[in-house]
């Protein structure tokens, strides 16, 4: 017989319980978050199925269904299915209800659950990652009749990366192997033996049945054997909360709220440690101090704030700090630097390219950076450290990151708040990995900009022109480079300083040791635009001819160049036309697969969708397009 209560009627089995009371009970309860990985096949949506029926979580209506569900479609004879209650939410994930990762609470009279439940699909490391970023606790599933698989491993890695520090070692299906020992005995041992230089600071195997419950909610008589807890007693007892607040004060600033003038509060949650009204705070980046004057909530002021309160701060002195920036303790403040290094998780179908332009994002902050190197790719089946020029979907590396502007930040393993960031792609706006701080990178920190006497403008003067980055972009035998040294004799005549950078050219020197594939022209188009940076300070007309692919690596090159400086002129000829004229014999080669990665055939090349000047190059001659350039420049002064 099945008895159902609703959410809020937990605890007591009464009728009204005051809400009032029922929120402030649960606010001062200690919270754990944990995840579960494995497959569904380990058992996991039963698993969380099985903790949210048993202390019962599971709402009226739900249960009905289920019940109805397990009738028609379920695996489990007359018993409830709670792999279908699990799975049922999953399907509403599909329609795009939620995100990746569903989050589910329930709580018991000791402590609140926030459980990620994410889907044990293809796309394991980016739920995982989104999922685990803030869980205390993960609980790693494995099929007593299996033992420890690939993904057991992969999975624990993830999760130590991730700064997990307390696994339980759920060996599910115990049933299914007679509630035999040594079957436990030996996964569990496996398990600690492979375990141990993941460095987490407790395993905790626990022989289960998530199917029939055996020591899920309470301890079994089946596995007499175990003198463990069950699941639950042991996720209500795990001792996190020392950790937090050993930390210390860490307030990313969400926001400055200033209602009035003589109100100037700075709003945020604390990220970590705590805080009293008197106490001395630094800005981050700064490193100016003030102390804290009041702390305001919506339901009055607090003498102290600790972790996950959102509260605004008013300070005693007037200090320069706005989103992005954060307050601190001064005994021990946060690393600022444009440098550091992190472990990545790539979660995109497109690989990571060193040299490429992301946005990194933390807490609060928001800043362009692109990875400076790949140090090593993570082999996630048996940990060992590989060479890799990109990281691909799923994959985890230890990369040098360069930024461009400081920011505040503390090392992951320090504070998984502080210490974490997500990559975004600039055109497409997807979040394309998750990264974890190591340690800041102090390479360039004597390195300051030498401000030059002789100024741009000067030198410009003396040329008595504008000067300028004219970026030529299409495929190879479009005619860049004809345009471009046609149009260059022309500004030569007229008495204007210019260079050519053609791609060609510039690989048989500066750029001698690249070659084709995506990283490769990635960090080609870096070295070139920085080039034409150079050279256009100098006061140049620069006539840059590349094929230049990536939409994201011109749309760098544009960012990179003063504002109005930056030229698109998108050479445009079909690609069946580049292969009829075929100048260097290369197109004949690629197309007979003599060539590897060549533009066109086997690698891409992204149209500009609004390039500054369009030429179409099939129907016309070249000196007319020049002149049609030509006449674009002088109508907007650069000749
Ligand atoms: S880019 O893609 O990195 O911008 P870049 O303009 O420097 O290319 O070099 C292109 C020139 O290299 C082509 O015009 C062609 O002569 C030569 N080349 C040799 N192999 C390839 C290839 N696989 N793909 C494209 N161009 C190639």
């Amino acid at each position: 017989m099945l008895t159902a209560n609703t959410a809020l009627l937990r605890e007591e089995d009464d009728v009204l319980v005051d809400i009032r009371d029922y929120v402030a009970r649960q606010e001062n309860k200690g919270l754990l978050r944990f995840l579960t990985c494995g497959s569904v096949d380990d058992g996991k949506s039963t698993l969380i199925g099985r903790l949210l029926f048993d202390t019962k979580l599971i709402f009226e209506d739900q249960l009905a269904a289920l019940e109805n569900d397990s009738r028609k479609h379920g695996t489990a004879g007359d018993e409830i299915d709670f792999a279908l209650l699990v799975d049922g939410l999953e399907a509403e994930r599909e329609q795009g209800i939620t995100i990746d990762v569903a989050y589910r609470f329930f709580s018991t009279p000791r402590r609140k659950f926030i459980v990620a439940d994410t889907p044990g699909h293809e796309q394991y490391t980016r739920n995982m990652a989104t999922g685990a970023s803030t869980a205390d606790v993960a609980i790693v599933l494995v099929d007593a009749r299996q033992g420890i698989l690939p993904q057991t491993r992969r999975h624990s890695m993830i999760a130590s990366l991730l700064g997990i520090r307390h696994i339980v070692l759920a060996v599910n299906k115990i049933d299914l192997v007679g509630f035999d020992e040594a079957v436990f005995d030996r996964i569990a041992a496996e398990y600690r033996a492979f375990a141990e230089e993941l460095g987490f600071e407790t395993i905790q195997p626990i022989p289960l049945s998530a199917r029939y419950g055996d020591n899920v909610i309470r301890s079994s008589g089946k596995t007499p054997w175990y003198e463990g807890p069950s699941l639950l007693e042991h996720l209500e007892t795990v001792d996190i909360e020392a950790e937090a607040e050993a930390k210390p004060f860490r307030f990313p600033v969400q926001y400055v709220s200033r209602p009035n003038l003589d109100f100037r509060g700075f709003s945020g949650t604390v990220a970590s440690g705590r805080i009293g009204v008197g106490e001395r705070v630094s800005v981050a980046k700064s490193g100016k101090q003030t102390r804290i004057r009041r702390i305001v909530t919506q339901d009055g002021d607090l003498e102290v704030a600790s972790e996950g309160q959102a509260v605004t701060l008013l300070l005693e002195d007037e200090v320069e700090l706005s989103r992005g920036n954060m307050l601190v303790t001064p005994q021990a403040r946060p690393h600022v630097a444009d440098q550091f290094s992190a472990t990545l998780v790539w979660f995109d179908e497109k690989p990571l390219l060193p040299g490429r332009s992301y946005i990194l994002r933390t807490e609060t902050d928001e800043v362009s950076a692109t990875v400076s190197q790949l140090k090593h790719r993570r082999n996630i089946n048996n940990f060992a450290q590989e060479a890799a020029t990109s990281l691909d979907l799923n994959e985890v590396g230890l990369c040098n990151f360069s930024l461009q502007a400081p920011i505040a930040f503390d090392a992951f393993s320090d504070n998984r708040t502080t210490g974490a960031f997500i990559l975004i792609d600039r055109l497409t706006n997807a979040t394309v990995g998750a990264g974890m701080i190591q340690r800041p990178l102090r390479r360039a920190a004597n390195i300051h900009w030498q401000a030059l006497d002789v100024t741009r403008q000067s030198r410009a003067e003396l040329k008595h022109q504008k000067p300028a980055v004219l970026w030529f972009t299409g495929l190879s035998g479009s005619g860049k480079s004809t345009i471009a040294s046609l149009l260059e004799k022309k500004l030569h005549a007229a008495g204007r300083h210019t260079y050519v950078l053609d791609g060609d050219n510039i690989r048989h020197g500066l750029n001698r040791d690249l070659g084709f594939t995506d990283e490769d022209r990635v960090e080609n188009i870096r070295r070139v635009a920085e080039t034409a940076k150079l050279m256009a300070d100098a006061g140049l007309i620069v006539l840059v001819s590349f094929i230049s692919p990536f939409r994201a690596e011109r749309r760098m090159a544009r960012e990179l160049m003063n504002e109005g400086e930056f030229v698109e002129v998108f050479v445009d000829t079909p690609f069946e036309e580049c292969a009829r004229r075929d100048p260097k014999g290369l197109y004949a080669k690629a197309l007979n697969g003599e060539i590897q990665n060549f533009t066109g055939v086997d690698s891409p090349y992204e149209t500009p969708e609004r390039a500054d000047i369009h030429i179409e190059t099939t129907a016309r001659a070249p000196e007319e397009l020049v002149d049609e350039v030509e006449a674009w420049l002088k109508e907007r002064g650069y000749c």
